[in-house]
């Protein structure tokens, strides 16, 4: 169920959109994401960044995404509600993780949980943790449905307000849901380069009132003016992000077919006095069995485009413009995240699996 609010600072701007996540506990339709503070995306001015955070709050986007791997996020979070509580404000939503190590995955047990969550608290001063999003690398290692009732637990001693997931497929979605794990969301890369969560997950989820949170949706600032009539930057990047989003362009089709798609955002954006940024976003707001999106940031920098988003409906023009390239480029096959669960695949090679050791 979406409605709206109307935050102050938003002038003249659509009201920001919003969506109950589970019962009394309501999201806006755009989360900011966390990855972008962690240090993998260039040098993060710190106080900046605190600062900053409080621009998408006064704007009514009041939910960020983080988690217990990306270095130093959730204390930053921490530091930026302890000036809200000392100030009498209302505290930021936090969407944290918990990403087992890959080689610790035979060892996670409920101790192993506990402290994981634990240390989340005591990072972000909390008392509860508003959402835990559970991720498991190896579907080949058993004790995934254990490892998610050990946070049910958790949740059952007040620890844990909700329980999401994160990259898992339908089939391993639905093993938890049916052993009592009450998901309501999973994290999962959604845009138009990329629609699995279209083949079965979205239609899953829904039959249980899980709602798709969805990264990826500007394939890491690919989507963006930016990227327009630019050369294949190949593997010259260095941000971790655009890395990643560089090889779902090459499943979607390759660099030649990724500017197509880019002319043909550009072409709606204008009509509508946008930015290709928002258009992407607009159209994974769309989808079936999306609650929001999870924009990444450092700074405040591109809000007054992230907001736009709100004001922004896409019509049988824009859609016509859309569906030849859609159809051309159905993108990654499969179910969600399975490609990417190859370790020595395309995909598998750039991650990092062991980073909740530090
Ligand atoms: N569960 C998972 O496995 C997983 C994986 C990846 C990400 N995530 C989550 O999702 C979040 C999003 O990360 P992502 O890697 O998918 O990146 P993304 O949101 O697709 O792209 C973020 C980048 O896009 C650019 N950008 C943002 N708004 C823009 C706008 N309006 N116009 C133009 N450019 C804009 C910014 O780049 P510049 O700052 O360079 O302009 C920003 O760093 C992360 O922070 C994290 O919370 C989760």
């Amino acid at each position: 169920m979406s409605s709206v609010f109307s935050p102050a600072a938003t002038g003249e701007r659509a009201a920001v959109q919003t969506v109950e996540l589970a019962p009394g506990y309501r999201i806006p339709r755009v989360i900011r994401g966390g990855w972008q503070l962690a240090g993998d995306h260039g040098p993060v001015d710190r106080a900046r960044a605190v600062q900053e955070i409080g621009a998408f709050v006064d704007a009514g986007l009041n939910t960020v995404d983080g988690a217990d791997i990306y270095t130093g996020v959730e204390a930053l979070y921490g530091e930026f509600n302890a000036q809200r509580r000392a100030a009498g404000q209302a505290l930021l939503q936090v969407h944290t993780k918990f990403v087992p190590d890959y080689d610790d995955l035979a060892r996670v047990d409920a101790a192993y949980a506990r402290r994981i969550v634990q240390r989340s608290l005591q990072r972000l001063n909390a008392e509860r943790l508003d959402l835990v999003q559970f991720h498991w690398w190896d579907y080949r290692v058993p004790g995934l449905v254990q490892a998610a009732l050990a946070l049910r637990e958790l949740q059952r001693e007040g620890l844990i307000a909700h329980l999401g997931g994160t990259n898992f497929d339908s089939a391993h979605t639905l093993d938890m849901l049916e052993a009592g794990v009450p998901l309501v969301s999973m994290q999962v890369q959604y845009s138009l380069l990329d629609r699995r969560p279209a083949h079965a997950l979205a239609a899953a989820g829904a039959r249980h009132g899980m709602q798709l949170l969805c990264y990826g949706t500007l394939a890491g600032g690919f989507f963006s003016e930016r990227w327009l009539g630019q050369p294949d930057p190949g593997d010259s990047l260095s941000n971790r992000s655009l890395i990643k989003y560089r090889l779902v362009i090459e499943d979607f089709g390759g660099w030649a077919a990724f500017q197509r798609l880019l002319q043909a955002l550009k072409a709606i954006a204008d009509r509508h006095g946008v930015r290709i940024a928002t258009v992407a976003t607009r159209w994974v707001l769309d989808q079936p069995g999306v609650a929001a999106a999870i924009v990444g940031a450092r700074y405040a920098d591109h809000l007054g485009d992230t907001l736009a988003v709100f004001g922004l409906q896409l019509d049988a023009q824009d859609h016509a413009l859309l569906a030849p390239l859609l159809a051309a480029h159905p993108g990654p096959e499969g179910d969600t995240y399975t490609l990417e669960r190859d370790k020595t695949g395309r995909h598998g090679r750039i991650m990092k699996y062991n980073l909740n050791k530090s």
